[in-house]
C-alpha cells in the first residue's frame, strides 16, 4: 500500500475512504453493516485492516466498507458467492438461508453470557459450526463476539404484557420471529440500516439489539429507552467464499489465518468492556436504562423460553443440552 498520506489524497479524490491498493495485491474487500467507533465489531474489523496492510504490504490488500456502504447483511453473503466481496462478518442470526445450525444462537435466554458463548464456540462443536456451510461455497473463519440484546420499544418494557401488540424490528431469523410472537407482539424482517428511519417514522415500535448497536446506531433516541433484559446474544461469523480462499497461495492463506486468530482472541476479549461503555454513553445522553426485577425476568424467560420446544426437532434437543452446559 502507498504511505498514508499519498493514500489519503488520492482516497479523497476517489471519494471514499480506505485503503489505496498497490497493482499487484489481492484485495480483500471486507463488508460490515456496523459503525467503526467504539464498535466491537467495527474495531476488530479495522484491526484486520490494519494489521494485514502492514504486515502482508505488497501481497495482500484489506479494505474495509462498513456502515452497510457497500452492502447490507441481507446482501453480502449473496455477493461472497458472486465474488464480488470477499469477506464479512454478519451476524449468525443472518445465516438462515444457508444454515439452520445457526438457529442454537437465537434461542431465547439459552446462554448466561458471553464468557458462556465464548466457551461453547471453541467447543469441537463449536468449531465444526465454522465449516457448516462449505456444500454452499461459505466458510466460516472465526466467530466474533458482540454481545447480549437488550429491548426497547416507544413505550416502557417491564414485563412481556407490554410488549404486547407492537411492531418490532428483528434480523432474519425464523426464531427471533417466532420469540416475538410468543410475546403476542408483531415481528418483521428489516436490514439493520434500515431500523432507525423506521422507528423514527412509526413503521416498527421497538427492535432488540447490543448496546453497542443501541448507541452506534442512535437507537435511543427514537425509543423510550431501553430494558436490560439479556436474554438473546448478537454474535457474528467472520465469513469468506470457499473458492477465494482455497485459491490463495499457502503462505498467504496462513499468515492472514494467524492475523484473524490474533485479532479475534484480543477483540473477543474486550466485547462485554466496549458494551458496557455503549450502555454508560447512552445513559449519560439523558435515555433511560431500564433494569428488570427478579420476578420481572422470571415472567420474561417464562413467555420466550417456550420458544425452544418449536425449533427443539430441527436442532436437536442433544445440541440445545450441550450448548446449554457451557453456561458456568
Ligand atoms: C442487526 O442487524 O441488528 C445486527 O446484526 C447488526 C450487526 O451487525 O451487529
Amino acid at each position: 500500500a502507498l504511505t498514508t498520506a499519498a493514500a489519503c489524497i488520492l482516497a479523497l479524490s476517489a471519494g471514499t475512504a480506505f485503503a489505496a491498493c498497490d497493482a499487484g495485491e489481492t484485495v480483500i474487500k471486507f463488508a460490515h453493516v456496523t459503525n467503526t467507533d467504539k464498535h466491537p465489531k467495527g474495531i476488530a474489523a479495522s484491526l484486520f485492516e490494519k494489521r494485514v496492510n502492514e504486515e502482508m504490504n505488497g501481497k495482500v490488500c484489506v479494505e474495509v466498507f462498513p456502515n452497510s456502504s457497500l452492502y447490507d447483511d441481507d446482501k453480502v453473503l449473496e455477493a461472497m458467492l458472486a465474488g464480488d466481496v470477499q469477506m464479512a462478518a454478519p451476524s449468525l442470526s443472518k445465516f438462515e438461508s444457508f444454515t439452520k445450525k445457526f438457529r442454537i444462537f437465537d434461542l431465547p435466554f439459552i446462554f448466561d453470557d458471553i464468557a458462556a458463548v465464548d466457551r461453547y464456540q471453541n467447543s469441537d462443536d463449536g468449531q465444526k459450526l465454522k465449516r457448516s456451510m462449505e456444500r454452499k461455497g461459505l466458510l466460516g473463519l472465526a466467530f466474533w463476539h458482540n454481545g447480549m440484546k437488550q429491548l426497547s420499544a416507544k413505550k416502557p418494557l417491564l414485563v412481556p404484557e407490554d410488549a404486547k401488540g407492537l411492531k418490532f424490528r428483528i434480523q432474519t431469523s425464523d426464531v427471533l420471529q417466532a420469540q416475538f410472537e410468543a410475546l403476542g407482539a408483531n415481528p418483521q424482517k428489516m436490514a439493520f440500516k434500515e431500523v432507525y428511519g423506521a422507528l423514527q417514522t412509526g413503521v416498527i415500535d421497538g427492535q432488540e439489539n447490543t448496546w453497542s448497536n443501541i448507541y452506534g446506531q442512535k437507537f435511543f433516541e427514537v425509543q423510550d429507552g431501553a430494558t436490560e433484559t439479556n436474554h438473546g446474544i448478537i454474535d457474528y461469523l467472520v465469513v469468506t467464499s470457499t473458492d477465494f480462499w482455497n485459491g490463495l497461495p499457502d503462505d498467504v492463506r496462513g499468515q492472514l489465518e494467524t492475523i484473524l486468530a490474533e485479532v479475534t482472541s484480543e477483540r473477543n476479549a474486550e466485547s462485554t468492556a466496549v458494551n458496557e461503555e455503549n450502555k454508560q454513553l447512552i445513559i449519560k445522553a439523558g435515555s433511560k436504562v431500564r433494569t428488570l426485577t427478579p420476578e420481572q425476568r422470571k415472567a420474561w424467560v417464562a413467555a420466550m423460553k417456550p420458544v425452544w420446544s418449536k425449533f427443539a426437532d430441527g436442532i436437536g434437543q442433544d445440541v440445545i443440552d450441550a450448548a446449554v452446559s457451557y453456561n458456568a
